[in-house]
């Protein structure tokens, strides 16, 4: 049977939600694909299966979502430890390794990655690729101050970066308020030195590698969804 990719998606999410537990303190990521665990997380405390959760959401339109369908939200500040985070991703290579923050909320997204004991990644088939960067730019999220510098920074990196604008043509803010860059590195060869060549620099505050934080993959393709399991280094 064909699946759309809404579909695909849709049944991606659906089996994560089916590893929360009533009790849990629960990170929520961004995009439509969290969009559907929204919606099968509320079908389940509406009907009294899930009962006392705690949800940590990674940004304001997943807050306000989450609000409308009456998921239970928590603070981060009083929540420091995740049992669970459920997010998309943009793009998956073969060791699950992530590009994130087509929606722009990476950096909170990466926060609750980290506070959580399992981070479990839900994508449509389509977001598979043999090497990060074949399909998708990097995000990267910078301070306004000096942002024109971090543009010509990145170029040297190998990477050419376009700041994200609206239809407005102003750039459009994260939830921080800092600007957001779409960054074409093509194939990357060295995630882990990008990834520590990126965080060495005053100014950016996050890039989308999410190297070796997925402990959970589904991924909702044409026959269903696969389950991958993956083993944390360290
Ligand atoms: C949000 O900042 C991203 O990291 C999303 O997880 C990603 O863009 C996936 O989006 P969709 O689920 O809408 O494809």
């Amino acid at each position: 049977m064909t699946r759309t990719v809404a579909i695909q998606k849709q049944e991606a999410a659906e089996a994560a939600v089916a590893l929360v537990r009533s009790g849990m303190a629960l990170g929520l990521g961004h995009g439509s694909t969290v969009q559907f665990a929204l919606e099968a997380l509320a079908a389940k405390i509406n009907s009294g299966e899930l009962i006392d959760l705690i949800c940590i959401p990674a940004s304001k339109a997943s807050e306000a979502a989450a609000k409308k369908l009456g998921i239970p939200l928590g603070n981060f500040e009083e929540h420091t430890r995740l049992e669970l985070t459920i997010d998309g991703a943009d793009e998956v290579d073969p060791e699950f390794n992530l590009i994130k923050g087509g929606g722009g909320a990476l950096l909170r997204e990466k926060m609750l990655a980290q506070a959580s004991e399992r981070v479990v990644i839900i994508v449509d088939a389509g977001k598979l690729s043999p090497k990060l960067g074949s399909q998708f730019a990097l995000p990267v999220e910078a301070l306004p101050f000096g942002w024109r510098g971090q543009v010509d920074f990145l170029a040297t990196l190998g990477g050419e970066a376009r700041l994200r604008t609206g239809s407005d043509g102003k750039p459009v803010l994260s939830d921080q308020g800092n600007y957001l860059s779409d960054c074409y590195f093509g194939p990357i060869e060295d995630l882990a030195d990008l990834a520590r060549q990126l965080e060495a620099r005053a100014g950016l505050l996050e890039h989308g590698l999410f190297l070796g934080l997925a402990t959970d993959v589904f991924v909702g393709g044409d026959d269903g969804v696969e389950h991958h399991r993956v083993a944390r280094a360290g």
